[in-house]
């Protein structure tokens, strides 16, 4: 057993109890209501990382949530890596379908993760995944040192569209300046089957509200006569789309790049099994796209979903009301090279050019993001593939992924800097869903991968 692995061993217990102190926090950005918790969070991770033995490190206040930066100098001759996480959670909601609390951890076995998982909100995504950074800078530093530099930018913003970190980035462009951003904030293909993500979505996110008469109605005495919003909002949803799943507004396709046949079969020979996939899910069919498979639908093509409709009465019982609002929250999925704020603008277009007249139609933006590409040929990638090598076994596949991570196209953007996206999760942790769960075995892979790539990284650049 290396040193290395020695020490994870014996710290084990510790490394699991922080982590679960921290998802103990319910640093839900997107709720005001927790506001006062994210805070919480971000002075836990503070001081954790402190204790790691990570110098400067600071809460940085935003105009939202605050940033937490650390780092490590070892010689300023040696490269950087710039590691970013988020610490800030999804909403729990809804709450009655998780088994547990969803800020009461609790360590279950399950058929993915005979080891145990924990099952938490953040306990993947991210702040899991995050925290095995902090544990593993922590080993590096016990068991012979860190190898290069390595600053830490952990926000408190990600799940709501990291609005205030591109102005962090603006302003403190000395302080983050770096070779590569590491992620983990993504999944493997199976624990067997190690994978680095190479691509994320990027996302245009409107929230639409359909106003027909000035206020609620009878439905007998007004139904047939006049719009009722709810039913329009249904129809004209339903028209944002062909019968073939192609996005029906105009130009949205415009600058979607076209992969070629080469870089759609190198996709599509990843590991996958559509009859696991079905049966997981508990559906009897896929659906999407035509003229392409459940792998592209889900990372290289764009798409359109709502996430939320209501209006009108959804109380006990039966009401008959002719309601007079509906609203929608729609998102679409973006990728090379798609821009977030034209998708937007075609959206608002198209949607208020297909209502009909007896409707008024507002379309609100919500956040954006790019969507991104990272490159395979480079020493900040061969750095992941060997890592993941000697602890799986195997080398990864490279993969593209359906999630978005706002940092990655912009800090490219701003600092010229490209990202690695190596993430220990499964596509079945149910990020932002109920039982949201993390490995062990994840965890710890990940705490066992990171020095690893660190070591690699630092021996290539050398060499370059
Ligand atoms: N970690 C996810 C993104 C992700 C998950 C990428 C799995 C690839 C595989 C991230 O926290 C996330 O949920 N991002 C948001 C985007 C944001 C702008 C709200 C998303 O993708 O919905
Ligand atoms: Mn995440
Ligand atoms: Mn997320």
């Amino acid at each position: 057993m290396s040193t290395i692995n020695k020490y994870i061993d014996k710290n084990k217990k510790r490394f699991l109890d922080e982590l679960l102190d921290l998802l103990r926090i319910p640093s839900v950005s997107a709720d005001p209501k927790f506001a006062g918790d994210v805070k919480k969070a971000a002075k836990f991770l503070a001081d954790r990382m402190k204790e790691a033995g990570l110098s400067k490190v600071k809460i940085h206040k935003t105009a939202g949530h605050p940033i937490v930066y650390g780092e490590k100098i070892v010689d300023k001759k040696l490269p950087t890596i710039l590691v970013y996480g988020h610490y800030d959670v999804q909403p729990a909601d809804p709450i009655e379908l998780w088994d547990s609390g969803p800020f009461d951890p609790v360590i279950k076995k399950t058929k993915k993760h005979p080891k145990g998982a924990i099952f938490a909100r953040g306990a993947c995504d991210d702040k899991g995944q995050m925290y095995m950074h902090v544990k593993a800078f922590e080993t590096m530093q016990q068991t012979g040192g860190v190898p290069c530099n390595v600053k830490f930018m952990i926000e408190g913003e990600e799940e709501v569209g990291s609005d205030n970190l591109e102005i962090f980035c603006r302003a403190n462009k000395k302080l983050l300046a770096s070779d590569v951003v590491l992620i983990s904030d993504t999944s493997v293909i199976d624990n067997k089957t190690p994978s680095v993500t190479v691509g994320l979505r990027g996302l245009s996110y409107v929230e639409v509200e359909v106003t027909g008469p000035n206020k609620d109605l009878h439905s007998g005495v007004y139904g047939g006569g006049v719009a009722n919003p709810v039913n329009v909002l249904c129809e004209m949803i339903a028209s944002l789309k062909d019968k073939n799943g192609k996005i029906k507004i105009p130009d949205f396709y415009d600058d979607v790049v076209k992969l070629t046949k080469k870089e759609r079969e190198a996709i599509n020979s990843a590991p996958f099994s559509i009859t696991q996939y079905k049966k997981e899910l508990k559906i009897k069919d896929v659906m999407g796209e035509k003229g392409y498979s459940t792998i592209e639908r889900t990372s290289t093509r764009p798409t359109l979903d709502v996430n939320g409709i209501w209006g009108g009465y959804i109380g006990e019982g039966a009401k008959t009301v002719l309601p007079s609002k509906a609203f929608a929250k729609i998102s679409m999925r973006l990728v090379p090279n798609q821009h977030p704020d034209k998708i937007t603008k075609l959206f608002s277009k198209h949607f208020k050019s297909i209502a009909p007249a007896g409707v008024k139609v507002e379309v609100r933006p919500h956040h954006g993001g790019f969507p991104a590409v990272t490159p395979t040929d480079t020493v900040e990638y061969k750095a992941a593939h060997l890592a993941m090598k000697d602890t799986y076994g195997k080398y990864p596949i490279p993969v593209r992924g359906g999630g978005s991570i706002p940092i990655v196209a912009m800090f490219e953007k701003v600092m010229g800097v490209k990202s690695v996206l190596m993430g220990f999760g499964l596509d079945s942790d149910d990020i932002h869903s109920p039982n949201e769960h993390y490995g062990l075995f994840n965890y710890y892979k990940g705490i066992e991968t990171i020095p690893l790539y660190f070591k690699y990284y630092t021996e290539l650049k050398s060499k370059k």
